[in-house]
This record gives C-alpha cells, sequence and structure tokens, in this order.
C-alpha cells in the first residue's frame, strides 16, 4: 500500500507552524509515502515566499499545490521557475510561469500530481475539464498514482470532475473553499474523492482572517484590510490508501489535528 496524505489550504504563520508541529509525527505514525499541501495562502494569507516553501518543504511536504492567489506575490512568478515541486493550475494563461503537473519516483512508485482550477465563481481560467483531457493524455502511462487537486468554489464543479476522472486517477481532492467536507468517498471506479480538504491554519476566523475585520466589512460595506488570523492552528486533510500497482484507492480518511 502507497499512502498520501493531502492537506488543505495552508494559511499564514498558523497554517505553517501545525504543518511544522505536526506532520513529522503523522508521517511516521501514518506510514505516509507522500504529501501534497495546497499552499496558494500560506504567506499571511496570499501566495507563497521562497523563505516558506522551504520551511514547508523540511516539514515534510513533498509537492505544493495552488490556485487563485499563487501570483498575488510578484516573488512566486520567480520561484515557480525554478521549484518544479511548487504547482500552479494547469488551466492559467499559457505563458505564465511554472506548470500544473509534477511527476516524479516516490519510494519506487511513479507519481503525478495535477493542479487544475474551477471556473464557477472563480477568476477567468480555461476549461479545467479539457485542460486535464490533454494533461492525462500527454502523462507517460506508467503513472499509475495521479493525484489532482481541484481548487474550485462550489460543490458541483467540484463533484462533476471527481465524476469526469473516475477510474482515470487516484484522487481528486477539493480545495479554496477552507471548510472540510464530511463526503470523503471512494468513487464507483476506484477514485478517492472530497469536496473540500478543509483548511490547516487558524480555525478561530473567518476562513482564515480575523473575524472582526471580516464582520466590518460585512456589517459596514467599508474595505477594511484583511489580515490573518492566529486563533486555534488545525491541520486539515485526507489520508488516502492506494494499491500502487493500480493507482485505485483503498482506503480514505479524513485528518483533522488541532495543536
Ligand atoms: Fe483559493
Amino acid at each position: 500500500m502507497f499512502r498520501v496524505l493531502l492537506t488543505g489550504d495552508t494559511v499564514g504563520r498558523a497554517g505553517r507552524r501545525v504543518l511544522e508541529e505536526r506532520l513529522f509525527d503523522l508521517r511516521q505514525q501514518r506510514e505516509i509515502d507522500f504529501v501534497v499541501t495546497n499552499v496558494e495562502n500560506a504567506a499571511g494569507g496570499f501566495s507563497i515566499t521562497a523563505r516558506i516553501a522551504n520551511d514547508l518543504f523540511a516539514a515534510g511536504v513533498d509537492v505544493m499545490t495552488s490556485g487563485n492567489h499563487i501570483f498575488d506575490k510578484k516573488e512566486a512568478l520567480e520561484l515557480i521557475k525554478d521549484e518544479p515541486r511548487l504547482l500552479r493550475p494547469i488551466n492559467y494563461v499559457p505563458t505564465l510561469p511554472g506548470s500544473g503537473v509534477w511527476t516524479g519516483e516516490v519510494n519506487g512508485s511513479p507519481v503525478a500530481v495535477i493542479n487544475v482550477q474551477g471556473r464557477v465563481f472563480m477568476p477567468p481560467c480555461d476549461d479545467p475539464f479539457r485542460a486535464i483531457d490533454a494533461t492525462l493524455a500527454a502523462l507517460d502511462p506508467k503513472y499509475k498514482i495521479i493525484l489532482v487537486d481541484i481548487h474550485a468554489e462550489t460543490t458541483a464543479e467540484k463533484q462533476a470532475m471527481g465524476r469526469y476522472l473516475d477510474g482515470r486517477v487516484t484522487a481528486v481532492v477539493g480545495t479554496h473553499t477552507h471548510v472540510m467536507t464530511a463526503d470523503e468517498q471512494i468513487l464507483p471506479s476506484g477514485t478517492a474523492y472530497i469536496t473540500d480538504l478543509g483548511m490547516t491554519g487558524p480555525h478561530d476566523s473567518v476562513i482564515g482572517m480575523k473575524t472582526s475585520i471580516v464582520l466590518e466589512r460585512f456589517l459596514t460595506g467599508l474595505n477594511a484590510r484583511f489580515e490573518v488570523s492566529e486563533g486555534d492552528p488545525q491541520l486539515n486533510g485526507l489520508l488516502i490508501e492506494v494499491d500502487e500497482e493500480t493507482g485505485r484507492a483503498r482506503r480514505v480518511q479524513r485528518i483533522q489535528q488541532t495543536m
């Protein structure tokens, strides 16, 4: 069995801290072979820096996925050119730097990670369904373990992607809403699925931001500047056991840890 942990959006210092304190033990205790983490909110809620990426790799993250906030810091445009383990969605403007696919060998098994973004209530991007078809068609058939992070707002678009890819990839996991859903499952043809992995970050918040500031915006309509919360750091993710011969998921389990 090959064991993968995918963790939901790492938000700010609280998110980084919980990974630094928990991931090493979790990897050992659960015999996890590979960790994928969404990092688009890792640096103060927006994007990522080289220093933070190094810290997260040191904490036990193997590959980083992202989404709509990845290029909020200009530094990330440079970082992604030199760091193949940091992905941006495959269906972005093709001339942007970086890639939405990582491939490699992990403990003897070829593994691919694909990052794609949804289009419903999201910034404009190309059709994620056609984009993923093209990506899978170009992938060497030796990759049986294929992990897809769909960064998207709506449940329906994420479920549709899960069903579309059922039997073609190992896992389809949603990110972006920062709230973990309780619908983890193995779809009929063997693909692990969850609508949203949730947030690895401060849960005493409104999706990671300080409650008082978010409330001020809702109550007054004025544009107060968001600040990342620090309270109640939690790790949210999905542990998947995979048959490495077929790439099919055998077991899924939600992981929710406090500090
Ligand atoms: Fe997002």
